[in-house]
């Protein structure tokens, strides 16, 4: 992307809440593609800095090798000298001004440079909490236009607590920005496999007859992780995990597995038939949920020692389309499991009339692991080699590791701030996607706030609450038996 990205972007303000750290890092790397001497970043947060203790800060996350150079330079030393900061309120015009100046004063320099087109780029980054998004937001919006070029703002979830939160939210961002300055982003659909399903679901002659009801038993959408909430109890506890993980990271991922095909791949043809499937989604019953939470997660002090907020939480969603109706979207997520993985699992109905019952170890899926070693497998019977005629469970498949050894796969961030900056929505929540995403969930978010469907616990390190395995059963997924993928190892 170096020659398309070269001076896309003339400068760059991150009002950014310091120590947050993490997915940070890769934001560096991908104005690494810029033209670094025609970028800028500027730091705006509360905390007294200088720059070069902002720098400093950015440092220990850059993943330039250590004495790369460019033009005889120091790329690490180039890159940490376009970054400078201010410090101010978010809540007060004087420090808002004194961002424009910064801007300003860098975009000036730029403009009357020999190659200028007299255009400038400004994009906003707000890693805040939502609380303040439409404080930040009035206060760029009437101090830190751009006046010769776009204004883009990138917010990150939480957005919102449940319906009406949300909405009010997107009505005090959408008196200030156009839906075409508002970058939503829900880093998930930056992950490669996630991307890969437009492409594998309506490039592939092999999938289009079979995606449907009349093949599919039924779809899991899971998220595990093997660690707790790390320290950010009092954050999680506010949301828990359907609003942490299944609103918005698995509920895109079902998007992209049961939308009908866009009409073109225009950002908008692909959102308006997420929006479409997204209405299809019948109201949750709490015989469809199951809520965990795991033992020591109310160790933690900032965790109330009556919380009922879930860790883990199973739902099953019904899409009443002429597609999916009576298939069963097993929707898992949890944390302090016994693995970390995040995996689509499209699980196809028994062969009818099947001859070889008795050597029958499982259904035929299809998997897309998302992460960790991403790859896309077929689990299939084949004859087991060798002089017997029995069957036996393999698979094919694409392991990326090994497919693609010679490329860089991108972090999602690193693809979803390119995006931002090439103006593609693709990859982006429109405001109407997330309205309904909310109403989906809501009913169910306010069951649980107010107790009246309450967490079991379980312990850390398994596979979550015994009743969430049940559920899936009971709703028709068969688990193989007596076979397990492995990740290919690299020699
Ligand atoms: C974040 C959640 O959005 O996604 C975290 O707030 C979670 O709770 C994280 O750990 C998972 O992201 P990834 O890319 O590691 O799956």
């Amino acid at each position: 992307d170096r020659p398309q990205s070269a001076g896309f972007l003339n400068s760059v303000s991150l009002v950014w809440k310091l120590g947050s750290s993490g997915s940070r890092q890769f934001f560096f790397r991908v104005l690494g593609f810029a033209k670094v001497h025609s970028s800028a970043i500027i730091g705006y947060a509360r905390s007294q800095l200088s720059n070069d203790d902002l720098r400093k800060r950015v440092a220990g996350y850059l993943k330039a090798e250590k004495n790369a150079l460019q033009d005889g330079k120091s790329v690490t030393s180039k890159f940490l000298n376009i970054i400078t900061y201010v410090s101010g309120p978010y809540d007060s015009k004087v420090g808002f001004e004194q961002l424009e100046s910064a801007i300003h004063t860098r975009e000036i320099v730029e403009m009357e440079g020999p190659d200028s087109d007299q255009s400038t780029r400004r994009l906003f980054y707000l890693a805040l909490p939502p609380s303040v998004y439409p404080l930040v937001c009035k206060m760029i919006h009437e101090n830190c236009m751009n006046k010769h070029g776009w204004t883009r703002v990138i917010v990150e979830k939480p957005f919102g607590k449940d319906l009406s939160s949300a909405e009010e939210l997107s009505r005090q961002l959408g008196e200030l920005f156009t839906e075409d300055q508002l970058y939503r982003i829900d880093h998930y659909l930056g992950k490669e496999i996630v991307q890969n399903l437009l492409v594998m679901r309506f490039a592939n002659r092999f999938f289009v007859p079979l995606w449907n009801r009349d093949n599919i038993a039924n779809v899991q959408i899971v998220f595990r992780e093997n660690f707790g909430t790390e320290g950010r109890g009092g954050y999680f506890d506010e949301y828990g995990i359907i609003r942490d993980i299944i609103q918005n990271h698995l509920l895109q991922v079902l998007c992209l597995v049961a939308m009908e095909k866009p009409v073109s791949v225009n950002p908008e043809d692909i959102r308006d038939e997420k929006v479409k499937v997204l209405k299809a989604v019948q109201p949750i019953k709490d015989e469809d949920v199951v809520i965990g939470q795991y033992e020591g997660y109310k160790d933690d002090p900032t965790v109330p020692d009556d919380s009922n907020t879930p860790t883990f939480a199973t739902v099953v969603l019904r899409i009443n389309n002429e597609r999916w109706d009576g298939v069963p979207f097993i929707i898992k997520a949890g944390k302090a499991l016994d693995s970390r993985k995040a995996e689509i699992r499209v699980q196809f109905k028994d062969v009818p009339g099947d001859i070889f019952k008795c050597n029958k170890q499982g259904r035929n899926e299809f998997v897309m692991r998302l992460q960790p070693s991403e790859a896309m497998y077929m689990k299939l019977t084949v004859k087991k080699p060798g002089l017997e005629m029995g069957g036996t469970q393999s698979e094919l498949d694409l392991s990326y590791r090994e497919r693609y050894q010679d490329v860089v796969i991108p972090e999602a961030y690193e693809r979803l701030l390119l995006d931002t900056i090439r103006g593609d929505q693709q990859h982006f929540v429109r405001r109407d996607e997330l309205k309904v995403a909310w109403e989906i969930f809501t009913p169910l978010l306010h069951r649980i706030d107010c107790g009246k469907i309450k967490c079991s616990t379980y312990p850390q390190g398994s596979r979550g609450p015994p009743e969430s395995d049940a559920l899936a059963q009971r709703v028709g997924y068969k688990r193989t038996i007596g076979y397990i993928w492995k990740p290919p190892t690299l020699q």
